[in-house]
C-alpha cells in the first residue's frame, strides 16, 4: 500500500507518499481500507519530531479514518467485510489501509457521507471525554472554548449548544468568530482585541466560566483560572502557548476548582473504546437528528497532505482539513 511517510523530521515537505508494507490486523483488530482521514495539530508536532507515536502505533500520521472493513482479526465480533465505517486511531490514518482495535470503530452517523465522516472520531471523541465525562458540563453552565473554529472548537460548540450550555469562544478574528455563531455560539471573544477574562466575567454577571475547553496551556493558565466560576472545571488538551507556567494556587482553592489534562493519543485501548462507545451513544443521535454537523473546511488528496499541513500552520481554516484517498 502507500502511506504518508515522514522519512526526516521537518516542514511540510517532509511528508512524502511513498509504498509501504501493508498492515495485518491483529487479534481483536479490523483492517480499514481507508476512504479518507483528517488533519489534528498532533500529526504537524509528529511530522516536525516533537510528537512519536506511542509504543505499538502506526509510524505514519493519522489520528482518524473513514473507509471500508476489508479484513476481520481473529476474536472480533460486530464487523463484517465491507462495512463502512470511520475509527479513532494512534497513528496511520494518512494510507491506503490501517489496522484498528475494533472497540475503536464506528458506523457512519446517519446521513454522513463516507469522506466526511473521517473528520469525526478525533474531535468527537476529544471534546466527549473532556467536556462531559471529565469536567460535566451540565445544561444551563457556560463552557469557555478557546480556538472555537477550530476543528476542535467547532465540535466543541455544537455539542454544547445540544445539551443546552451556554458557549462562550475565542478566535482570532470577526470572520472567524462570525463562524462560531453560525454554530451556535453565544459570547463571541476576539483574543487580539479583548481580555477574555473581563469579556467571560462581564457575560456571565461576574461569575465566570463552569467548564473551559483549553487549547493554549501555560500562556492561558493564569487567566483561565480567573476566567473560571466557582467550583468550575478547566480541561487542558493543547500546549500551543507552552507547556511550563506559575499558579497562584490560592486562587484554585478559593475557588474550589479543578484542572485536568489529557492526551487521547495515548490513552490504553480500553479507554479508547470506553470514549468510542459513549461518543457513539451520545454524538452520534445528535448528528442523525441535525443538530450537531461535521465541519469541513476543505478536502486535498492523501498524496497532497504536506499542502495540508501548510493550511494548518497557517490556521486560515475552520474546521477540519480533510484528506482523500
Ligand atoms: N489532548 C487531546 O487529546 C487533543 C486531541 C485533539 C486536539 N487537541 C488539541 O486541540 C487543539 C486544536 O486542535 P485542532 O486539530 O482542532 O487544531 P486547529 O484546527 O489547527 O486549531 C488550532 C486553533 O488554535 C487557535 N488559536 C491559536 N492561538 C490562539 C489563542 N491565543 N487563543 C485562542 N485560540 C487560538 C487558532 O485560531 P486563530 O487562527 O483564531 O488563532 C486555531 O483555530 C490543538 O492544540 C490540539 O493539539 C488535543
Amino acid at each position: 500500500m502507500r502511506a504518508i511517510t515522514i522519512p526526516e523530521p521537518g516542514g511540510p515537505e517532509a511528508l512524502v507518499w511513498a509504498e509501504v508494507p501493508d498492515p495485518q490486523p491483529a487479534e481483536g483488530e479490523v483492517l480499514i481500507e481507508v476512504a479518507a482521514s483528517a488533519v489534528n495539530r498532533a500529526d504537524l508536532l509528529q511530522r516536525q519530531g516533537f510528537y512519536d507515536p506511542p509504543p505499538g502505533a502506526s509510524p505514519y500520521p493519522g489520528l482518524e479514518c473513514s473507509g471500508r472493513i476489508a479484513a476481520v482479526g481473529p476474536g472480533v465480533h460486530g464487523w463484517a467485510v465491507g462495512d463502512e465505517v470511520c475509527a479513532l486511531l494512534s497513528g496511520g490514518g494518512y494510507a491506503e489501509k490501517v489496522a484498528v482495535p475494533a472497540g475503536q470503530v464506528l458506523p457512519l452517523p446517519p446521513g454522513v457521507d463516507l469522506v466526511t465522516a473521517a473528520a469525526l472520531p478525533e474531535v468527537a471523541c476529544t471534546v466527549w471525554s473532556n467536556v462531559f465525562m471529565i469536567a460535566h458540563l451540565r445544561p444551563g453552565e457556560t463552557l469557555l472554548v478557546h480556538g472555537g473554529a477550530s476543528g476542535i472548537g467547532t465540535m466543541a460548540i455544537q455539542l454544547a449548544k445540544a445539551v443546552g450550555a451556554r458557549v462562550a469562544v475565542t478566535a482570532g478574528g470577526p470572520e472567524k468568530l462570525a463562524r462560531c455563531a453560525e454554530l451556535g455560539a453565544d459570547v463571541l471573544i476576539d483574543y487580539r482585541e479583548q481580555d477574555f477574562v473581563q469579556e467571560i466575567r462581564k457575560a456571565t454577571e461576574g461569575k465566570g466560566a463552569d467548564v473551559i475547553l483549553d487549547i493554549i496551556g501555560a500562556k492561558y493558565l493564569q487567566k483561565n483560572v480567573k476566567a473560571l466560576a466557582v467550583a468550575g472545571r478547566l480541561a487542558i488538551i493543547g500546549l500551543q502557548g507552552g507547556v511550563k507556567a506559575e499558579l497562584n494556587l490560592a486562587a484554585l482553592i478559593a475557588k474550589r476548582a479543578a484542572i485536568t489534562g489529557t492526551g487521547l493519543r495515548a490513552r490504553p485501548i480500553s479507554e479508547k473504546s470506553a470514549i468510542v462507545a459513549a461518543v457513539r451513544e451520545h454524538v452520534w443521535p445528535l448528528i442523525g437528528n441535525g443538530q450537531v454537523r461535521p465541519i469541513v473546511d476543505r478536502a486535498l488528496p492523501m498524496a497532497e497532505a504536506a499542502e495540508a499541513h501548510r493550511i494548518l500552520d497557517a490556521s486560515g481554516h475552520v474546521g477540519k482539513v480533510v484528506l482523500t484517498v
